[in-house]
């Protein structure tokens, strides 16, 4: 039997308001953006990349990057996310943040194989710090929680068909696993890794260039 078709979703088309510097993903690290690095870290893992970006910058990005397909973003993640579905035919999508640019390969690997055992996949990693609920001011028991992450691996159907039904319900999430749990489906975790950090503040881009230099190392 052949292999379910596989294609990486990337959502890019964020302002990066907190981080002050224009569109996120075209923000430098290293010698490559930090939407190249994810598009990078998926050539030749899946079947195809595509990227959603802002209007304004659709040119540019085909221009600078050949390994993806472009397309136009929302104005919200869950309304991007959308688009890159409705844009792609494969049976298999794993959704990645542009924001998180060190990928491993191992992480797409992993991510890939429980896709298509579970149909519905997110890393996620367990949370170190203690927690407090500031409501109640009671510790939380950490043992129990993950913080979640991207890539995140759906079946093509049926992370659309969580995306409509919210749509239609005008309910939103943050990640694309929530919106599949409301469906009442089970979302399988696989192990994240701390390198997934998602850059956010400058504070996490001056991280992020310091791990650079040494994952460049790694890399080569
Ligand atoms: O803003 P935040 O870091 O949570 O965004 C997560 C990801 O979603 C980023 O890669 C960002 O570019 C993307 N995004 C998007 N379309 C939007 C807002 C955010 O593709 N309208």
């Amino acid at each position: 039997m052949s292999r379910p078709s596989t294609a990486a979703l990337i959502p890019a088309a964020g302002t990066g308001e907190r981080l002050g510097m224009g569109p996120k993903a075209f923000v430098c690290l290293g010698q490559k953006t930090l939407l190249m690095h994810v598009v990078d870290a998926f050539d030749g893992l899946v079947d195809e990349i595509v990227v959603a970006v802002s209007p304004e910058m659709v040119n540019e990005a085909s221009g600078r990057i050949s390994n993806a397909r472009m397309i136009v973003g929302g104005s919200s993640r869950q309304a991007t996310v959308l688009n890159l579905l409705r844009a792609t035919a494969a049976e298999l999508v794993i959704v990645h943040d542009a924001a998180r640019p060190f990928l491993e390969p191992a992480v797409i690997d992993r991510t890939l194989a429980a896709t298509r055992r579970h149909g519905a996949v997110t890393a996620a990693r367990p949370v170190v710090d203690s927690l407090i609920d500031t409501t109640s001011q009671m510790s939380v028991d950490r043992e129990k929680l993950r913080a979640v992450q991207t890539p995140q691996g759906f079946r093509h159907e049926l992370l659309l068909r969580a995306h409509l039904r919210a749509f239609e319900g005008g309910y939103s999430a943050t990640d694309d696993a929530a919106l599949v749990r409301r469906l009442g489906h089970e979302v399988a975790l696989v192990e994240g890794s701390p390198m997934l950090m998602k850059v956010t503040t400058l504070q996490d881009l001056e991280m992020a260039r310091a791990l650079e230099r040494s994952w460049c190392r790694a890399d080569t």
